[in-house]
């Protein structure tokens, strides 16, 4: 880790302090900001998806060729999970931010809990739980020509046969690259980047910090544990999101004046 953030002044502080002065914030934000909504992470030992699941049945082009059904009635379940919750306060501490301050927020999560906490403009690198996609059809799939299927299988197409998927990004695919490409282009041009929940261990987004870094902006990293890009990092506050946020987002000036 960079030591000079712990130069002087307490870490939070001056994360604080930078991020109320940003010219541009680029955050990026993973599984851990919704952690505390009630959505489960990937990678925790216990309760993270990857370690009940195994991803290579269900979140691969070739587990949903081999078994569509399991796969969509998977990502069905996920859905109505992510449904009930509701975003945390890391959420709409990002969101208000976002009204007086120029930021450019992406995400990992396919939750959508970001734009339901009112963010706009939000990157969903990894697609989103809630729509879904006609796998390489023939132009012409739509709802009006969906063939029945058997309960718990995915829509079909009559014209071509091609299967309706979740729109999500599933291990071995590519990312939106126009998505990608602005996020990257976002990345070099701040000045301050905020990273809050992700491992790190997921490319291209993992990639971000380091860009940011690169072309100069300060990484002020949110994870009660330690990361793959903590070395990015000139701040790590080893807190939870929705406890940390709203005393990181808050701004001084405005607080003191209030
Ligand atoms: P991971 O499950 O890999 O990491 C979640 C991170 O959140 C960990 O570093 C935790 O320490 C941290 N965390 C847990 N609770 C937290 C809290 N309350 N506040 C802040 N942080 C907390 O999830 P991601 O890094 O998002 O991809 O995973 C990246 C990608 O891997 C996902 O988008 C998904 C997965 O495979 C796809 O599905 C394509």
């Amino acid at each position: 880790m960079n030591q000079r953030a712990f130069a002087d002044g307490q870490p939070l502080t001056r994360a604080r302090d930078w991020i109320a002065n940003a010219r541009h914030l680029f955050v990026l934000t993973g599984a851990g900001i919704s952690a505390e909504s009630g959505v489960p992470t990937f990678r925790d030992a216990q309760t993270g998806l990857w370690a009940r699941y195994d991803p290579m049945q269900l979140a691969t082009p070739e587990a949903f060729a081999r078994d569509p059904g399991l796969v969509w009635r998977w990502y069905s379940h996920r859905r109505e999970r992510v449904a009930q919750v509701e975003p945390n306060a890391a959420h709409f501490a990002l969101a208000a931010l976002q009204k007086h301050r120029r930021m450019t927020l992406v995400t990992q999560n396919v939750d959508g809990l970001h734009a339901r906490a009112g963010s706009a403009g939000v990157i969903e690198l990894h697609g989103n739980l809630f729509a879904d996609r006609w796998q390489h059809g023939c132009g012409r799939c739509a709802s009006q020509v969906v063939m029945p299927v058997a309960e718990g299988e995915p829509p079909q197409c009559k014209l071509c046969g091609a299967r309706l998927r979740p729109a999500v990004v599933w291990f071995g695919e590519s990312l939106p690259e126009a998505d990608l490409r602005v996020a990257q282009k976002a990345a070099a041009d701040a000045d301050v980047c905020l990273v809050v929940g992700t491992s790190g261990m997921v490319y291209p987004a993992a990639a971000l910090p380091s860009i940011a870094a690169e072309h100069g902006a300060r990484v002020i990293i949110v994870n009660p544990e330690r990361s793959d890009l903590d070395h990015d990092a000139d701040i790590v506050l080893y807190r939870k999101a929705a406890e940390c946020l709203p005393l990181l987002l808050a701004n001084p000036f405005e607080a003191a004046a209030s």
